[in-house]
C-alpha cells in the first residue's frame, strides 16, 4: 500500500525538467507578473459577469418557439480544441498565437489557470490569442477552477514538462456521467509520473518523463491529449494504441507538430510519439467547432428552416449529416460550408452514439429534439456516457414522448450493458412541444433545451444559461440573427419562486 505524503517537503531549490528546460522548484505566487491582459479583455460579450452572491438575480433566456431558423453563420474555433491548444502552447519557452480562437467560458476558464499558474496572454484581435509561458512560475491548478473544467486535466503533462511537478484538485466537466480519470493516471505512472492522492489533492512528480508503449482501455479523448502532450517532450519513443482519433486532437497535433513536436498516426488508432528535447512557439489555426455546426444544423432542420454553416466541414460531420439525411434533413456541401434543410416530412432514425469517427455523443442532445418532431419511432443508444440522456425528462414535460430505457438498444459493444442507468431511448413523434421552464443542466442539453424552446408552442424560459455560453460563442446574436426570438432576462427570484408568485 501506497503511503501518502507530502512529495515537495524536502525539494531542492531547482529542478531539471522535461524538454531540458530548469525552473524554480518551489512554487512562486502569480503576484507580480507583469499582465499583458485586463479586465477588458476577457470574454466581451459571450460571458456573463460571475453572479452576485447577495442576490438572487440570474440571468436567464426567454425563448419564443415557432419561427424557421434561416440565413448564415460562421462556426467559431472549436470548444474542445481551443482550451487544450492553449495548454499545449505551455510547453514552449516562448510564445505561440492560436488563431480562430472562441471567446466562449471555457476559453475563460482557462485563461483563468494561465494567469494563476503565470503565463501571460493577450488578444491580438477577435480571435487571435497570444500566450506566453515565459513566466510560468505555478504547478498547483488552482481548485476554484477545476471542479467546472475537465480541460484542466491536460495541465499536468505541461506542467510536468514546465515544472517537474503539478498539482490538482477535484476535475470538473458536465455531470453526464462518472467521467473519471484512471487513464490518464495509469498512462502517466507508465511514462514514468509518480502520482499520490491525499484526499480530494492529487500530486504529480515526473522530472524526467519516459517514452512507453501505453493501450488504453478505451479511446478517451482525453487521455490520448494527455498521452500526446506529455509524450512530446519524454525521452524515447512512446506507442499509444486504442487512441482516440477526433479532428480536435488533430488539430492539437498540428500544433505539436509546428512547435517541433514528432508525431505520427501509421494507421488506425495508433499515434507514435518521438520525444524532443525542445519545443518551441509556434502560429496555429484553431479548427472550426463541428459540434457547433451540428447544433445549428439540427436547429436548422427541427424549426424547418434554410442554415448555411459557414465553416462546416464536411469530412468532421460524416457520421452526423448521415443520421441527418435518413431523419429527413437535406444537406448540400459546398467548399465554404454546408446548407441545410428540412425536406417536407422529418423521418424517425435510429443511432448509436460512438469514439470519433462514430456519431458524436455531443451531437446527441439536439438531434433527439429534432426526432421528436418526426414521424414515427426513433432509437438512440448512448454509449458513451452513461447519464448523458438526464436531460430528455425535461423534453417530456413539455410534450415530447421519449422513453428512456436501461437496455442497450443497439449493436455496439457498450460499457454500461447491466449497469441499470438510462442509456437508451424510444423517441415516438411527432409530439407538439409546449413552452416550459428549463434549467440548464450541462452544455449540449443546454442547447437542446433552447432548440426545444424555439419548436415550441408559447415562451419558455431558460436559465442556468452560463452552462450554454460555456460552449457556444455568441448563442444570442446567432439565433437572432437567423429570425428566433429570444432575449435576455435578468430574473430577479429563482424561475421556481417567480412561477409560484
Ligand atoms: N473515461 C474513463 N476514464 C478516463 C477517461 C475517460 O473511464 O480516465 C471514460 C469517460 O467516463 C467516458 C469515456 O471514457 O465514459 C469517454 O471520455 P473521454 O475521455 O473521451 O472524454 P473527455 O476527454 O472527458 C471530451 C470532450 C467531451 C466529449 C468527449 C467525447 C472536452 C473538454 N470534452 O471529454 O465534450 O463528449 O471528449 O468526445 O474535450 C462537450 O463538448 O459537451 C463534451 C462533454
Amino acid at each position: 500500500m501506497r503511503t501518502v505524503t507530502d512529495p515537495f517537503k524536502n525539494a531542492s531549490s531547482t529542478a531539471v525538467i522535461g524538454l531540458g528546460r530548469t525552473v524554480p522548484a518551489t512554487d512562486v505566487p502569480a503576484t507580480g507578473v507583469p499582465a499583458t491582459h485586463g479586465p477588458g479583455d476577457l470574454m466581451p460579450d459571450a460571458i456573463a459577469p460571475a453572479a452576485d452572491p447577495s442576490t438572487t438575480a440570474e440571468r436567464a433566456y426567454r425563448v419564443s418557439g415557432g419561427q424557421p431558423l434561416c440565413g448564415e453563420i460562421t462556426v467559431a474555433g472549436a470548444k474542445n480544441a481551443a482550451p487544450k491548444m492553449i495548454i499545449a502552447a505551455l510547453l514552449a519557452p516562448e510564445p505561440s498565437v492560436l488563431e480562430n480562437v472562441p471567446r466562449i467560458g471555457e476559453v475563460e476558464l482557462t485563461l483563468r489557470i494561465c494567469d494563476a499558474l503565470g503565463v501571460r496572454w493577450r488578444w491580438l484581435d477577435e480571435s487571435s490569442l497570444e500566450i506566453d509561458p515565459s513566466t510560468v512560475t505555478g504547478w498547483r491548478i488552482p481548485a476554484d477552477v477545476s471542479p467546472e473544467h475537465r480541460s484542466c486535466m491536460l495541465f499536468v503533462a505541461a506542467l510536468l514538462h514546465r515544472a517537474g511537478r503539478a498539482q490538482i484538485a477535484a476535475i470538473g466537466g458536465d455531470a453526464i456521467g462518472a467521467r473519471p480519470i484512471d487513464f490518464h493516471l495509469q498512462a502517466l505512472r507508465q511514462l514514468g509520473v509518480d502520482i499520490e492522492r491525499d484526499g480530494a489533492i492529487t500530486r504529480f512528480r515526473g522530472e524526467v518523463l519516459r517514452g512507453a508503449e501505453i493501450r488504453l482501455a478505451y479511446p478517451s479523448v482525453g487521455a490520448t491529449e494527455q498521452v500526446l502532450v506529455a509524450a512530446a517532450g519524454a525521452m524515447g519513443r512512446t506507442v499509444l494504441r486504442n487512441a482516440a482519433i477526433e479532428p480536435e486532437i488533430d488539430s492539437l497535433v498540428g500544433l505539436l507538430r509546428a512547435m517541433g513536436a514528432r508525431i505520427e498516426r501509421p494507421s488506425g488508432r495508433t499515434w507514435v510519439i518521438d520525444g524532443v528535447a525542445s519545443l518551441h512557439g509556434a502560429r496555429h489555426w484553431v479548427i472550426g467547432d463541428r459540434l457547433e455546426a451540428a447544433s445549428y444544423a439540427a436547429a436548422a432542420v427541427a424549426t424547418h428552416g434554410d442554415l448555411f454553416v459557414r465553416g462546416a466541414e464536411p469530412e468532421h460531420l460524416q457520421s452526423f449529416l448521415a443520421v441527418l439525411r435518413s431523419a429527413g434533413g437535406i444537406c448540400e456541401e459546398d467548399t465554404a460550408g454546408i446548407r441545410f434543410r428540412a425536406s417536407d416530412r422529418l423521418l424517425p432514425a435510429t443511432l448509436e452514439t460512438a469514439p470519433h469517427p462514430g456519431f458524436m455523443t455531443d451531437w446527441q442532445p439536439p438531434l433527439v429534439v429534432l426526432l421528436t418532431q418526426a414521424d414515427g419511432v426513433s432509437i438512440v443508444h448512448e454509449t458513451v456516457y452513461e447519464r448523458r440522456l438526464g436531460y430528455a425528462r425535461a423534453l417530456g414535460e413539455m410534450g415530447a414522448s421519449v422513453d428512456l430505457r436501461t437496455e442497450c438498444l443497439g449493436s455496439a459493444a457498450c460499457r454500461f450493458r447491466g449497469r441499470g442507468c438510462n442509456h437508451s431511448a424510444v423517441i415516438s413523434g411527432p409530439t407538439p412541444l409546449v413552452a416550459g421552464e428549463l434549467e440548464v443542466p450541462d452544455l449540449r442539453a443546454g442547447f437542446a433545451y433552447l432548440l426545444a424552446a424555439l419548436v415550441a408552442d408559447g415562451e419558455s424560459t431558460l436559465t442556468q444559461v452560463g452552462n450554454i455560453e460555456r460552449g457556444y460563442q455568441e448563442v444570442l446574436v446567432k439565433i437572432r440573427t437567423l429570425g428566433g426570438q429570444i432575449e435576455e432576462r435578468v430574473l430577479e427570484a429563482p424561475v421556481a419562486q417567480q412561477a409560484s408568485a
